[in-house]
């Protein structure tokens, strides 16, 4: 049984086929996938996903890129969301200087705040970090130490993902590890405890190899596990059990 910790079904991506799709991907195996919510729009359509789906969850949280929309109304809004049984997560949340729509300060408000929200409502938190390793730790230290939280999508040294680690948190590698100029995710998972790993798609985007370009769906988890695997020098079958009972711990599953 497998676990994908950070999707986006609700994406219009999904929009032509997502029901039958669905059904496709539990019925290969995949026990649960949590969607997680990048705008604000999003949040409703994640809540019906929950409601339709036994084997969806959802997150809710704003994006860095599209935190120029929120304010303290919305966060009473995500409050109450995050009461539910099938919200699992506040996310995702964080800073991203590579895109860079919203200025340095107005990310890092709103993330802060978003943490403030999740230590209060006791939930953890699924981290959106590009181009802002520096910024991102110290946020991680000073406002969510002690709490549940996985950094996702991981593209940073190895170093700094042992940092992490030692933090208590997890590791989301998805399909850019199977990318051949994949050198230093690569050699984060071999440096990393399996302990600390769980994987995702980060679908409908970055889909592994063989299918790199197209549109990402969680039936492509697996090539994920074997690549991690081969890295670990451990059997996809013990990758996928370890990272089950991860992603488990991290969401309370
Ligand atoms: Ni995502």
């Amino acid at each position: 049984m497998m676990i994908d910790t950070h999707a986006h079904y609700d994406d219009e991506q999904f929009d032509t086929d997502r029901e039958e799709l669905l059904k496709r991907i539990h019925d290969s195996g995949i026990d649960l996938i949590v969607n997680a919510s990048s705008t604000i729009e999003s949040w409703e359509k994640i809540q019906k996903l929950t409601e339709e789906y036994p084997f969806v969850r959802g997150a809710v949280g704003v994006h860095p890129d599209e935190v120029g929309a929120l304010t303290e109304e919305h966060m009473d809004r995500m409050k109450r969301l995050l009461e539910l049984d099938k919200i699992v997560a506040v996310g995702e949340i964080g800073l991203d200087y590579y895109w860079d729509h919203e200025s340095h300060g107005m990310q890092k408000k709103w993330f802060v705040r978003q943490l403030e929200l999740a230590r209060e409502t006791e939930m953890p938190v699924i981290i959106h970090s590009r181009d802002a390793a520096e910024d991102t730790m110290e946020i991680m230290k000073k406002y969510a130490s002690g709490m549940k939280a996985v950094i996702h999508c991981y593209s940073y040294s190895a170093e700094l993902a042992k940092e992490y680690v030692k933090m208590g948190y997890y590791i989301g590698i998805g399909g850019v590890v199977t990318f051949k100029n994949a050198k230093k995710l690569k050699s984060v998972v071999r440096e990393i405890p399996l302990t600390s790993i769980v994987l995702e798609t980060d679908c409908p985007y970055l889909a592994p190899e063989p299918y790199r370009g197209k549109r990402n769906s969680s039936l492509y988890l697996p090539y994920i596990a074997e690549k991690i695997a081969e890295l670990k020098e451990v059997s996809a079958e013990e990758v996928i059990r370890q990272t089950e009972e991860n992603s488990r711990k991290l969401y309370g599953l």
